[in-house]
């Protein structure tokens, strides 16, 4: 079964669709229902504090733990027993950090639709999968007529958990999630160019204009211009079909980003990177942008 066969399968699967509506409003409100506080703690989970998905750097845990204890497993298989103690307490570390993983897993899924949240849902099934099994792995390790079958459930455990990494992967890789959508290969204007007309910018409004190749975002909030990159740094929503928030923020409409438009600063996530900004000045009734020379892209 190829790659795409693979993915093409789990994407038509409709009760994962079923089932991760039902989940999905549960983990949004669970956040909601903490107030502030449950907004600081999903932007932490999201990583936000990072400048980088938290969740990937997480998984190296578990991932590297369980195939630290295949190895030793191998080992003591192969009739080295002094392994052994190097192997559960590998198992053990690896759970640890699979918790870590699992939480802020969950927490960049509620940032997710469609297939994206097919296939997170997916991975997720799996890695809880292989969790249970090392976790029992674990308990029948303690004693010495179940270590075969214990050590059996860890090998079986590596092997699902490899087959949630391959999903994972593709979820960054082939679905983008996770990376920063403002990158592209458009060139960033190093010298002012003219985008509007200044009079067709109204106060407390939000535009889509176009600097060369680049979509920019134009604000005007107290009499000032502010100029961020259109695509949203999370999943390429549309800032400018989004809202303009008194404080002087901008909140993605897809999965309700915030961003900063003075610095393009992440305020909430699910975003972790943030806007590219650009200066901005008006010449001859006419609103120019360029991106800051440190900044050139
Ligand atoms: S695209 Fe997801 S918050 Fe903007």
């Amino acid at each position: 079964m190829g790659q795409n066969t693979i993915i093409d399968a789990i994407e038509k699967q409709e009760w994962l669709k079923t089932a991760g509506d039902a989940i999905h409003p549960a983990v949004v409100n669970a956040f909601e229902a903490g107030g502030e506080a449950g907004q600081q703690v999903k932007d932490a989970l999201h990583g936000t504090w990072l400048g980088h998905p938290l969740h990937p750097a997480l998984t190296d845990v578990p991932i590297g733990s369980w195939t630290t204890a295949a190895v030793l497993d191998t080992m003591e298989l192969m009739g080295k027993k002094k392994y052994a103690p190097g192997a559960d307490a590998a198992v053990a570390v690896g759970l640890v950090g699979a918790v870590g993983a699992a939480v802020t897993g969950l927490t960049d899924w509620t940032g997710t639709t469609k297939e994206r949240r097919k296939i997170g849902m997916m991975h997720g099934m799996l890695n809880a999968g292989a969790a249970a099994l090392y976790v029992t792995s674990l308990l029948l390790r303690r004693r010495k007529n179940t270590r075969g079958t214990a050590i059996g459930l860890s090998m079986l455990g590596y092997g699902v958990v490899s087959f949630g990494a391959y999903l994972g992967g593709h979820l960054v890789f082939g679905k983008q999630l996770g990376v920063d959508h403002t990158a592209t290969a458009a060139e960033y204007p190093e010298d002012f160019v003219s985008v509007l007309p200044e009079n067709e910018l109204a106060e407390n409004s939000m535009r889509c204009v176009k600097a060369g190749e680049v979509p920019v975002l134009l604000a005007r909030k107290n009499g000032k211009i502010f100029a961020l990159a259109h695509t949203c740094s999370h999943l390429g929503g549309p800032l400018s079909e989004g809202d303009l928030l008194d404080d002087g923020r901008v909140r993605c409409p897809w999965h309700g980003s915030v961003f900063s438009l003075e610095d393009g600063s992440v305020v909430h996530g699910p975003a972790t990177e943030p806007q590219p900004r650009f200066e901005v000045r008006v010449r001859d009734g006419q609103i120019e942008v360029r991106t800051p020379a440190k900044e050139n892209k």
